[in-house]
């Protein structure tokens, strides 16, 4: 059976999953689907395109998320995308900021499907690459599941094919977009009950996912699953995520991953990207293991430090044990190269 490519995908996070962030997570998780910052069109078609766009091709396969309503514009930025090398390009119907919101795109974008079936229908017409979506379950006090039904109906017949669905509402109004992550419950039977709706979407589930477990039952009906904040607190733990949705990663040391971060970070230093841009995605790496914190204070100390360089990343994983624990698993001991690692 062909695996959906979705099968596995890290989240969309808007000052978190930039370019950097997305090298070191494809180290880690070399199968992973990985998204983009969310880009607005206006960023793209009147700001500094070349940055935004900018990505390593050992990012791939990797998505551009865009922000906004106009079929015009998003149809532009779709090609943009797809010239730039990305392999799929997503459209933000499920971020509910104020700002967002002013703009007309983001979650609102869920009370008018008609609109986003036509910017969907332009995207599609635009370019080769797939055109995708990601949404809430609803919004607001719109009737549940009507709402997302309508939706989907929308983006399916603009000839969408894959829709990320993020299972809790947002509220537009009174929350912060922080809480609109954390306060409105998750609703995975409503999600699966709406899949079952429309077998030829595919449908990823996406919200509060931060077991392989959890992962598991979710890919009993879903074609993928997408992580987003553990995947960034936590991201070595993204290899058991591998490792359920695809069978075990290659095997890989976190070492080996600070060596190519330090050499990234070296080739980076060298167009003018400053140490702490890499650094800060990297605190979460060693999470688990004695010398974790130490790991996270030395490169917090240390990435701001005028003239920090590459050399620090290997300071500080010095400061890291070997074993997570006395006595590591005998599993672990077999697995020999896996040394750092106490499941996958
Ligand atoms: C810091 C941060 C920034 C986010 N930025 C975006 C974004 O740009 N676009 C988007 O669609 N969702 C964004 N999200 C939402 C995530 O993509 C995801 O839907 C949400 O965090 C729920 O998944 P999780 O529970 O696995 O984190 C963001 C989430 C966080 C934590």
């Amino acid at each position: 059976m062909q695996l959906s490519p979705h099968r596995l995908c890290v989240a969309p996070m808007l000052d978190w999953t930039d370019r950097h962030c997305r090298y070191f997570h494809r180290l880690i998780a070399p199968r992973t689907r990985l998204y983009s910052e969310m880009v607005t069109t206006g960023a793209l078609l009147f700001g500094d395109a070349a940055r935004h766009l900018a990505h390593d091709p050992a990012e791939r396969p990797v998505a551009l998320q865009l922000g906004g309503s106009e079929p015009t514009d998003l149809a532009r930025c779709a090609r943009l995308a797809e010239e730039a090398g990305f392999d799929e390009v997503n459209l933000n119907c499920g971020c509910p900021s104020d700002r967002v919101q002013r703009g007309r795109f983001g979650a609102c974008l869920m009370a008018e499907p008609g609109l986003v079936g036509e910017c969907v229908a332009a995207m599609i017409a635009a370019v080769r690459i797939p055109v995708t979506v990601k949404c809430r379950i609803g919004i607001d006090d719109a009737p549940e599941p009507d709402c997302l039904v309508r939706f989907l109906e929308a983006v399916e017949a603009a000839g969408c094919r894959t829709v990320i669905v993020h299972a809790r509402k947002a509220w537009l109004q009174g929350l912060s977009p922080k809480e609109n992550r954390e306060i409105p419950p998750l609703r995975y039977e409503l999600v699966r009950e709406v899949a079952a709706r429309f077998p030829n979407l595919s449908i990823v589930l996406n919200g509060g996912l931060r077991t392989p477990d959890q992962a598991v039952a979710a890919l009993d009906w879903a074609a993928g699953v997408m992580i987003g904040r553990q995947a960034y607190e936590d991201p070595w733990s993204l290899r058991a995520f591998e490792a359920v949705a695809f069978g075990p990663p290659p095997p890989r040391d976190r070492r080996e991953v600070v060596a190519a971060m330090a050499d990234y970070a070296a080739a980076r230093a060298a167009e003018g990207v400053p140490l702490a841009a890499i650094a800060r995605h990297l605190l979460g790496l060693f999470n688990g293991l004695p010398g974790a914190r130490a790991w996270r204070r030395r490169l917090a100390e240390g990435m701001h430090r005028p003239g920090a360089g590459p050399e620090l990343f290997l300071a500080a994983a010095a400061l890291v044990a070997d074993r997570p624990s006395p006595r590591p698993p005998a599993h672990d001991l077999a697995r020999g190269n896996e040394s750092l690692s106490p499941a996958v």
